[in-house]
């Protein structure tokens, strides 16, 4: 996914290439893109669509009657939306997801990155429509099982295929372009709901819409070339070699790929990159790569890009309000992820991470509170305009805080971090956590809520407090470090130093840096 980076090749003679970002490169990457504008497409859809009543009352009628028991004052508010079915209809996905990732990785080695995404692209496609047209449950879910399958191989190739393709001074900023086109993915799926809830087949439109931009990627996907480094990995080198010149518009392109072959054959020499990432000397690295996408997850973001419309028709605000209130939301993630994007390399990870955690942890006492004062433990009673206003606004400062820290960082970090021999692996770990957690989150949350009610969000506040301390003591800044000189940032770390062979060490200290916190 958004950890494009995990494939930057930073070698020393880099700085020689002819960096020209061109035409052909810019439509590839635009065209590539895509793949992230389908996954926060469908993050974003499932919980509008959920909240919609002729979709309820067509696949889930129990649903529909508890939620207008619900309304009859019958049941208690935090359960209305309590059911397992529909709860697995939003999970499915990335329950998929997590399988397709675990193949797709092989895909894009032994087949290329063009046919993962060429795949990614036909289960979106097939998916979305089966969604579109589904007259019963069981559509619904097998459409659920292929967008999924669409997330793991997208996700998987796409990342790569961008900074396979693009010029290595512009990688970082796709890197994030990534995580903004989901972010976008989620605004416009956000919309799209809100515009077309009133209409009796509307959730038809919503889930279908999807179908629009996957086909764009199967078929673009089928013009456009492989990256050079996927050719050379499986010995087509002429044709990698007229594809590299073509990109970077020059003629001139020996040097970077020699540089290319030298690195697909130092990969090549990793035979069990999985045995290599569980050496005691990448602990570092294993532990990372698993913590950060888990606590990405566990701050509760989902909770809100799937769940915000039901959560605040359970709070009491009209079906419209609700949507509109997702449409807010949704603006206020893009904008600062964009946000993110510029200060990411002046301010450091560490500021963005700790300054949104706190944030984070305010939001969700104060979400908590609110609610509790409202509701109670019996879950009776309804916000006020204002009161409504004022929650719908602290949840932006959440979304806000996420978006500028654990959104796009969490996905840079552990790509930035790993060496060039544990990477893919470090990817591969990066994307299945994260799935398996998207999943868990989008399982339980309902079920918890009826169960802890506002207690939920005092958890969520507790976890949040868990990952910014890690990131206070275990979380080395990497801003600016140049990914073949990480290890200096270990061997000076209070803690992950003891990990770091002593020749490591020693051959670093002449550096002259001061010892990461
Ligand atoms: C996460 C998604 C989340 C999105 C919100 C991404 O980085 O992986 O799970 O929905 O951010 O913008």
């Amino acid at each position: 996914m958004a950890g494009g980076g995990a494939y930057v090749h930073h070698i020393k003679s880099r700085n020689y290439y002819e960096d020209k970002v061109t035409t052909y490169v810019l439509v590839s990457c635009f065209v590539a893109a895509m793949g992230g504008l389908l996954f926060g497409y469908d993050l974003g859809i499932t919980g509008g669509v959920t909240s919609m009543d002729p979709f309820l009352l067509k696949f889930f009628p129990s649903v529909y009657k508890q939620v207008k028991d619900g309304l009859k004052g019958h049941k208690c508010t935090y359960c209305k939306y309590n059911n397992e079915l529909l709860t697995l209809f939003t999970s499915s996905l990335y329950l998929a997801a997590l399988i397709a990732s675990l193949f797709a990785s092989n895909t894009t080695r032994i087949l290329g990155r063009k046919t993962s995404m060429f795949l990614g692209g036909l289960f979106f496609l097939v998916g979305a429509l089966l969604n579109g047209f589904a007259i019963n449950v069981h559509m619904l879910i097998v459409g659920r099982l292929l967008l999924g399958f669409g997330v793991g191989y997208c996700n998987q190739s796409v990342p790569v295929y961008l900074s396979e393709m693009a010029p290595p001074n512009i990688r970082g900023a796709l890197n994030m372009g990534f995580q903004m086109m989901i972010t976008i993915g989620i605004l416009i799926a956000n919309f799209i709901n809100y515009l077309t809830a009133e209409h009796e087949h509307g959730w038809r439109i919503s889930l279908g819409v999807g179908a629009a931009p996957a086909l764009l990627l199967c078929v673009a996907s089928l013009f456009l070339g492989d990256t050079p480094n996927s050719m050379i990995e499986r010995g087509e080198y002429g044709q990698a070699k007229i594809i590299l010149q073509k990109i970077r518009g020059t003629q001139k392109v020996d040097d970077e790929f020699q540089d290319l072959i030298d690195l697909i054959e130092v990969a090549r020499q990793v035979v069990h990159p999985w045995k290599t990432i569980t050496q005691h000397k990448y602990r570092p690295q294993l532990t990372l790569c698993s913590l950060i996408p888990c606590f990405q997850q566990l701050t509760g973001i989902n909770v809100i890009m799937f769940y915000a419309p039901l959560l605040f028709q359970t709070l009491g605000f009209g079906g419209d309000a609700s949507l509109m209130s997702a449409v807010i939301t949704g603006s206020v993630n893009v904008i600062a992820t964009i946000i993110s994007i510029f200060s990411v390399d002046k301010f450091g990870r560490r500021i963005l991470f700790l300054e949104g955690g706190i944030q984070m942890f305010l939001c969700q006492i104060s979400v908590g509170l609110m609610i509790a004062m409202k509701f109670g433990v019996k879950g009776e009673g309804s916000f006020s305009k204002g009161e409504a206003d004022l929650l719908l606004f602290i949840i932006c400062l959440f979304v806000a805080a996420y978006a500028w820290s654990w959104g796009p960082l969490g996905w840079l970090v552990p790509s930035e971090i790993c060496p060039l021999e544990v990477r893919s692996a470090g990817q591969a770990i990066n994307v299945a956590v994260n799935m398996f957690f998207t999943f868990a989150i989008a399982q339980v949350f309902l079920s918890m809520l009826c169960h802890f009610k506002f207690g939920l969000f005092f958890i969520f506040a507790g976890l949040v407090t868990v990952m910014t301390i890690f990131v206070a003591l275990l979380l080395p800044e990497t801003k600016n470090v140049p990914i073949e000189e990480m290890n200096r940032v270990w061997g000076t770390h209070w803690f992950w130093r003891r990990f770091v062979p002593e020749d490591v060490v020693a051959s670093d200290s002449g550096h002259n840096h001061k010892p990461s916190p």
